[in-house]
């Protein structure tokens, strides 16, 4: 009963004729980058794929070179890093997870790749959780005395287990500088950005899979009515 359903952002992408905002995308993305991706990995997606978010191809080089990805060291043979190219994938944060643990408190910040289809009503619930911190409920805790939020937790009702690992990640207007013409960078805008752009991450051809849906619906509207003539035609009783 504390544990809350997420909020509704309001998002360009809801409903059948949804479309992503590119602009908000690259906000988004700036969010992840400039936040997210101290802890949180993107291991699924390719440079090249922000292709979508309406980059170039040389931007798109830069923002790859700008992130260093593992390779094998040609005259040794050992493990190393290179510059990343358009065709690799985000690099992972920690080595491994023991890393990941030892620097969050023993919790594991999951990549976020997938996270907006891993949970119900993803976008949704990353806005929400990333907005939704508060003081434990008083009456939580008079109903569940042993519930208290443990150190180095925070409470969360967005989060299944409603005490979450993760200190609030925006916390302050401007904390990332939005370009000229866009809007003003509050938490709430900032969350919504990232939230908008994880979704994208997650399902890149969101909008493909939705005008398919339009097209095969109004192409089943006029089989039916097609179907329906036929069968007219051939019960007709003709003479
Ligand atoms: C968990 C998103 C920044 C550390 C999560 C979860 C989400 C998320 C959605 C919950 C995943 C789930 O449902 O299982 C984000 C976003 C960020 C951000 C969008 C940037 C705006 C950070 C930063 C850190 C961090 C900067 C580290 C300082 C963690 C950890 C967890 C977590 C440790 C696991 C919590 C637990 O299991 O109790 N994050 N995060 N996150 N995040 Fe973040």
């Amino acid at each position: 009963e504390f544990h809350e359903h997420p909020r509704k952002a309001g998002f360009s992408f809801t409903g059948p004729f949804g479309h992503y905002d590119r602009a908000q995308l690259q906000r988004g993305f700036q969010v992840y980058t400039e936040v997210c991706s101290a802890c949180h990995s993107l291991h699924q997606v390719a440079f090249r794929s922000l292709s979508d978010l309406g980059y170039n191809e040389a931007e798109i080089k830069a923002i790859a070179k700008a992130r260093q990805v593992p390779s094998i060291d040609p005259n040794t043979g050992e493990a190393a890093t290179r510059e990343g190219m358009p065709a690799d994938k985000f690099p992972l944060v920690y080595p491994n997870e023991v890393a990941a643990r030892a620097a969050n408190n023993n919790a594991i910040p999951p990549d976020l790749s997938l996270i907006a289809k891993a949970r119900h009503d993803g976008a949704n619930y990353v806005y929400s959780l990333l907005t939704g911190y508060q003081a434990q409920p008083a009456e939580l805790l008079r109903k569940f005395p042993d519930s208290k939020t443990g150190e180095g937790l925070h409470y969360n009702p967005y989060f299944a287990n409603l005490n979450l690992a993760m200190a609030p990640p925006l916390t302050a207007e401007g904390q990332v500088t939005y370009g000229e013409g866009q809007p003003r960078p509050t938490v709430d805008q900032m969350a919504k950005d990232v939230s908008a752009f994880l979704m994208w991450a997650a399902e890149p051809k969101m909008e493909a899979r939705k005008s398919t849906g339009i097209a095969v619906v109004i192409f089943l509207i006029f089989a039916t009515v097609l179907a329906y003539m036929s069968y007219q035609n051939i019960w007709a009783n003709k003479e």
